[in-house]
């Protein structure tokens, strides 16, 4: 067990953030990459991978299926090379897969798998067991692939086949998750696949499979997508080409040193590189509707992906309402948003937020109770939370949950704190930002490792 020991207001008085720094890569994208070039005929680079618990279970995994995948050069972990063999070319394992506690891991793989000739079984630890996976297993059956789940769990046993099936999807959740399970499935069927979400999610498999879809011969757009929509044409594909991508820098990390510098006063601090997929940008939306002073600057594409430079300032911000389509393109904000919620003027509600119950832990439970054990005055609702500010926190012991989202947010909310805080269980933090407290005191948070 590590914590972390995060020194707060003093006299009075905050510390300031000021500086310049670059953020991991996008979580999001580095599972796709590997995933992606483990299919591509030929290598591929992938330069600012982002080396987290997450996505080196997939890793691990798709090493497991036959994929050699190389560090480029001594000690250089996110910069990597991966030795694609081609949509055909994946080896049955020798064992289960272990997700770890990735969810993405699990969820993909469970598409990409589902139309290999050979039998997988996707494992992983009890925390990702307790999360829902009927929401990929029933697609996936109506498609043809023999996968079972575990109670609507995982364990998933996928029984191998070639003769997957394709159809129209419309799901009731906006998960980029299912919708990326069944675009990879959606390789290997015999018909079209086409999935339909009530909203926008993050589009970064569809952004990926576009730049290495070689069509066959005579054939034209294998893929089209718009912000709700996919649509994937198997029968004119020819095979993915081997591409070199660099990862963004994640939005999603960059949220939690952005709302620390909005917070604390005589803060400047600029984020380069960072990814700004208009499907994960929600939260700067809802940031500029609360007063912050935020500048995108040098927006410029990476990779078929819109990366920018972002300065943020500290600014005086007013409570407002979340909900409705924004609600997704933020999914990953909403423990630090929370965080946000306590120093902003007046009352600020978040709705149509249901699936934070079924995240990594359940982070509407997690964030009211760990957050109001600083003091602060936040209310659960079934599908969100309603928080009252300006609040002054006092430090005190809080507990991550194994859940990192919720380790750095509450590391964020003890920079505001009164006095000294704890935060237990930190150890997961690496689950998707390997760094942070070392980027916090490089900004000059006054934070530290206890082991
Ligand atoms: C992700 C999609 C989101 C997000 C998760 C990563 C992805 O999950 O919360 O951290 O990489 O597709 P859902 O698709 O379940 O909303």
């Amino acid at each position: 067990m590590t914590w972390l020991v995060v020194k707060g207001r003093v006299g009075g008085r905050t510390g300031t953030l000021l500086g310049t720094v670059g953020v991991p890569g996008d979580k999001s994208i580095s599972h796709r990459a590997l995933m992606l070039g483990a299919l591509a005929e030929g290598t591929g680079r992938v330069e600012g991978f982002l080396p987290s618990g997450d996505c080196l279970a997939t890793l691990e995994c798709l090493r497991q299926l036959g994929i050699e995948i190389e560090h480029a050069g001594a000690g250089a972990a996110t910069t990597l090379i991966v030795r694609g063999r081609g949509m055909r070319g994946l080896r049955p394992p020798k064992g289960p897969l272990d997700c770890r506690r990735s969810g993405t891991t699990m969820r993909l793989l469970a598409g990409l798998l589902a139309g290999q000739p050979f039998d997988t079984v996707l494992a992983g630890a009890p925390q990702l067991l307790r999360r829902p996976m009927r929401r990929i297993t029933d697609p996936l059956r109506r498609m043809g692939a023999r996968i079972r789940d575990t109670d609507g769990h995982g364990p998933l046993y996928i029984d191998g086949t070639e003769r997957l099936g394709g159809g129209e999807h419309n799901l009731e959740v906006a998960s980029a998750q299912v919708k990326s399970a069944l675009l990879l499935a959606g390789l290997y069927a015999e018909e079209p696949v086409i999935v339909r979400l009530p909203g926008p999610a993050r589009d970064h498999t569809e952004r990926m499979l576009a730049a290495q879809i070689e069509p066959r011969p005579g054939a034209t757009s294998s893929l089209t997508f718009d912000a709700t929509s996919a649509r994937l044409d198997p029968t004119s594909i020819g095979r993915l080409r081997a591409i070199d991508r660099t990862v963004p820098g994640d939005i999603s990390s960059a949220a939690f040193p952005l709302v620390a510098a909005l917070l604390l006063p005589d803060s400047e601090v600029t984020l380069t590189g960072i990814g700004v997929n208009s499907t994960r940008t929600g939260l700067l939306d809802v940031l500029s509707a609360m007063g912050a002073e935020i500048s995108v600057d040098q927006v410029r594409d990476q990779g078929g992906e819109p990366v920018a430079d972002l300065t943020v300032r500290y600014s005086v911000l007013s409570g407002t309402q979340v909900a409705g389509e924004v609600v997704v393109r933020m999914i990953d904000e909403f423990p630090i948003l929370a965080v946000l919620a306590t120093q902003a003027r007046g009352t600020t509600v978040v709705r149509d937020a249901e699936e934070l119950r079924v995240k990594e832990t359940d982070r509407i439970l997690n964030v009211v109770t760990e957050l109001r054990k600083l003091g602060a005055i936040i209310e659960p609702r079934p599908d969100g939370f309603i928080v009252q500010g300006p609040t002054q926190l006092q430090g005190a012991e809080v507990d991550s949950q194994g859940d990192h989202r919720l380790a750095m947010a509450l590391g964020i909310a003890g920079l505001l704190a009164e006095g000294r805080t704890t935060v237990l269980g930190a150890e997961c933090i690496p689950d998707s930002y390997p760094g942070f407290v070392e980027t916090m005191r490089v900004l000059g948070a006054g934070m530290s490792h206890g082991i």
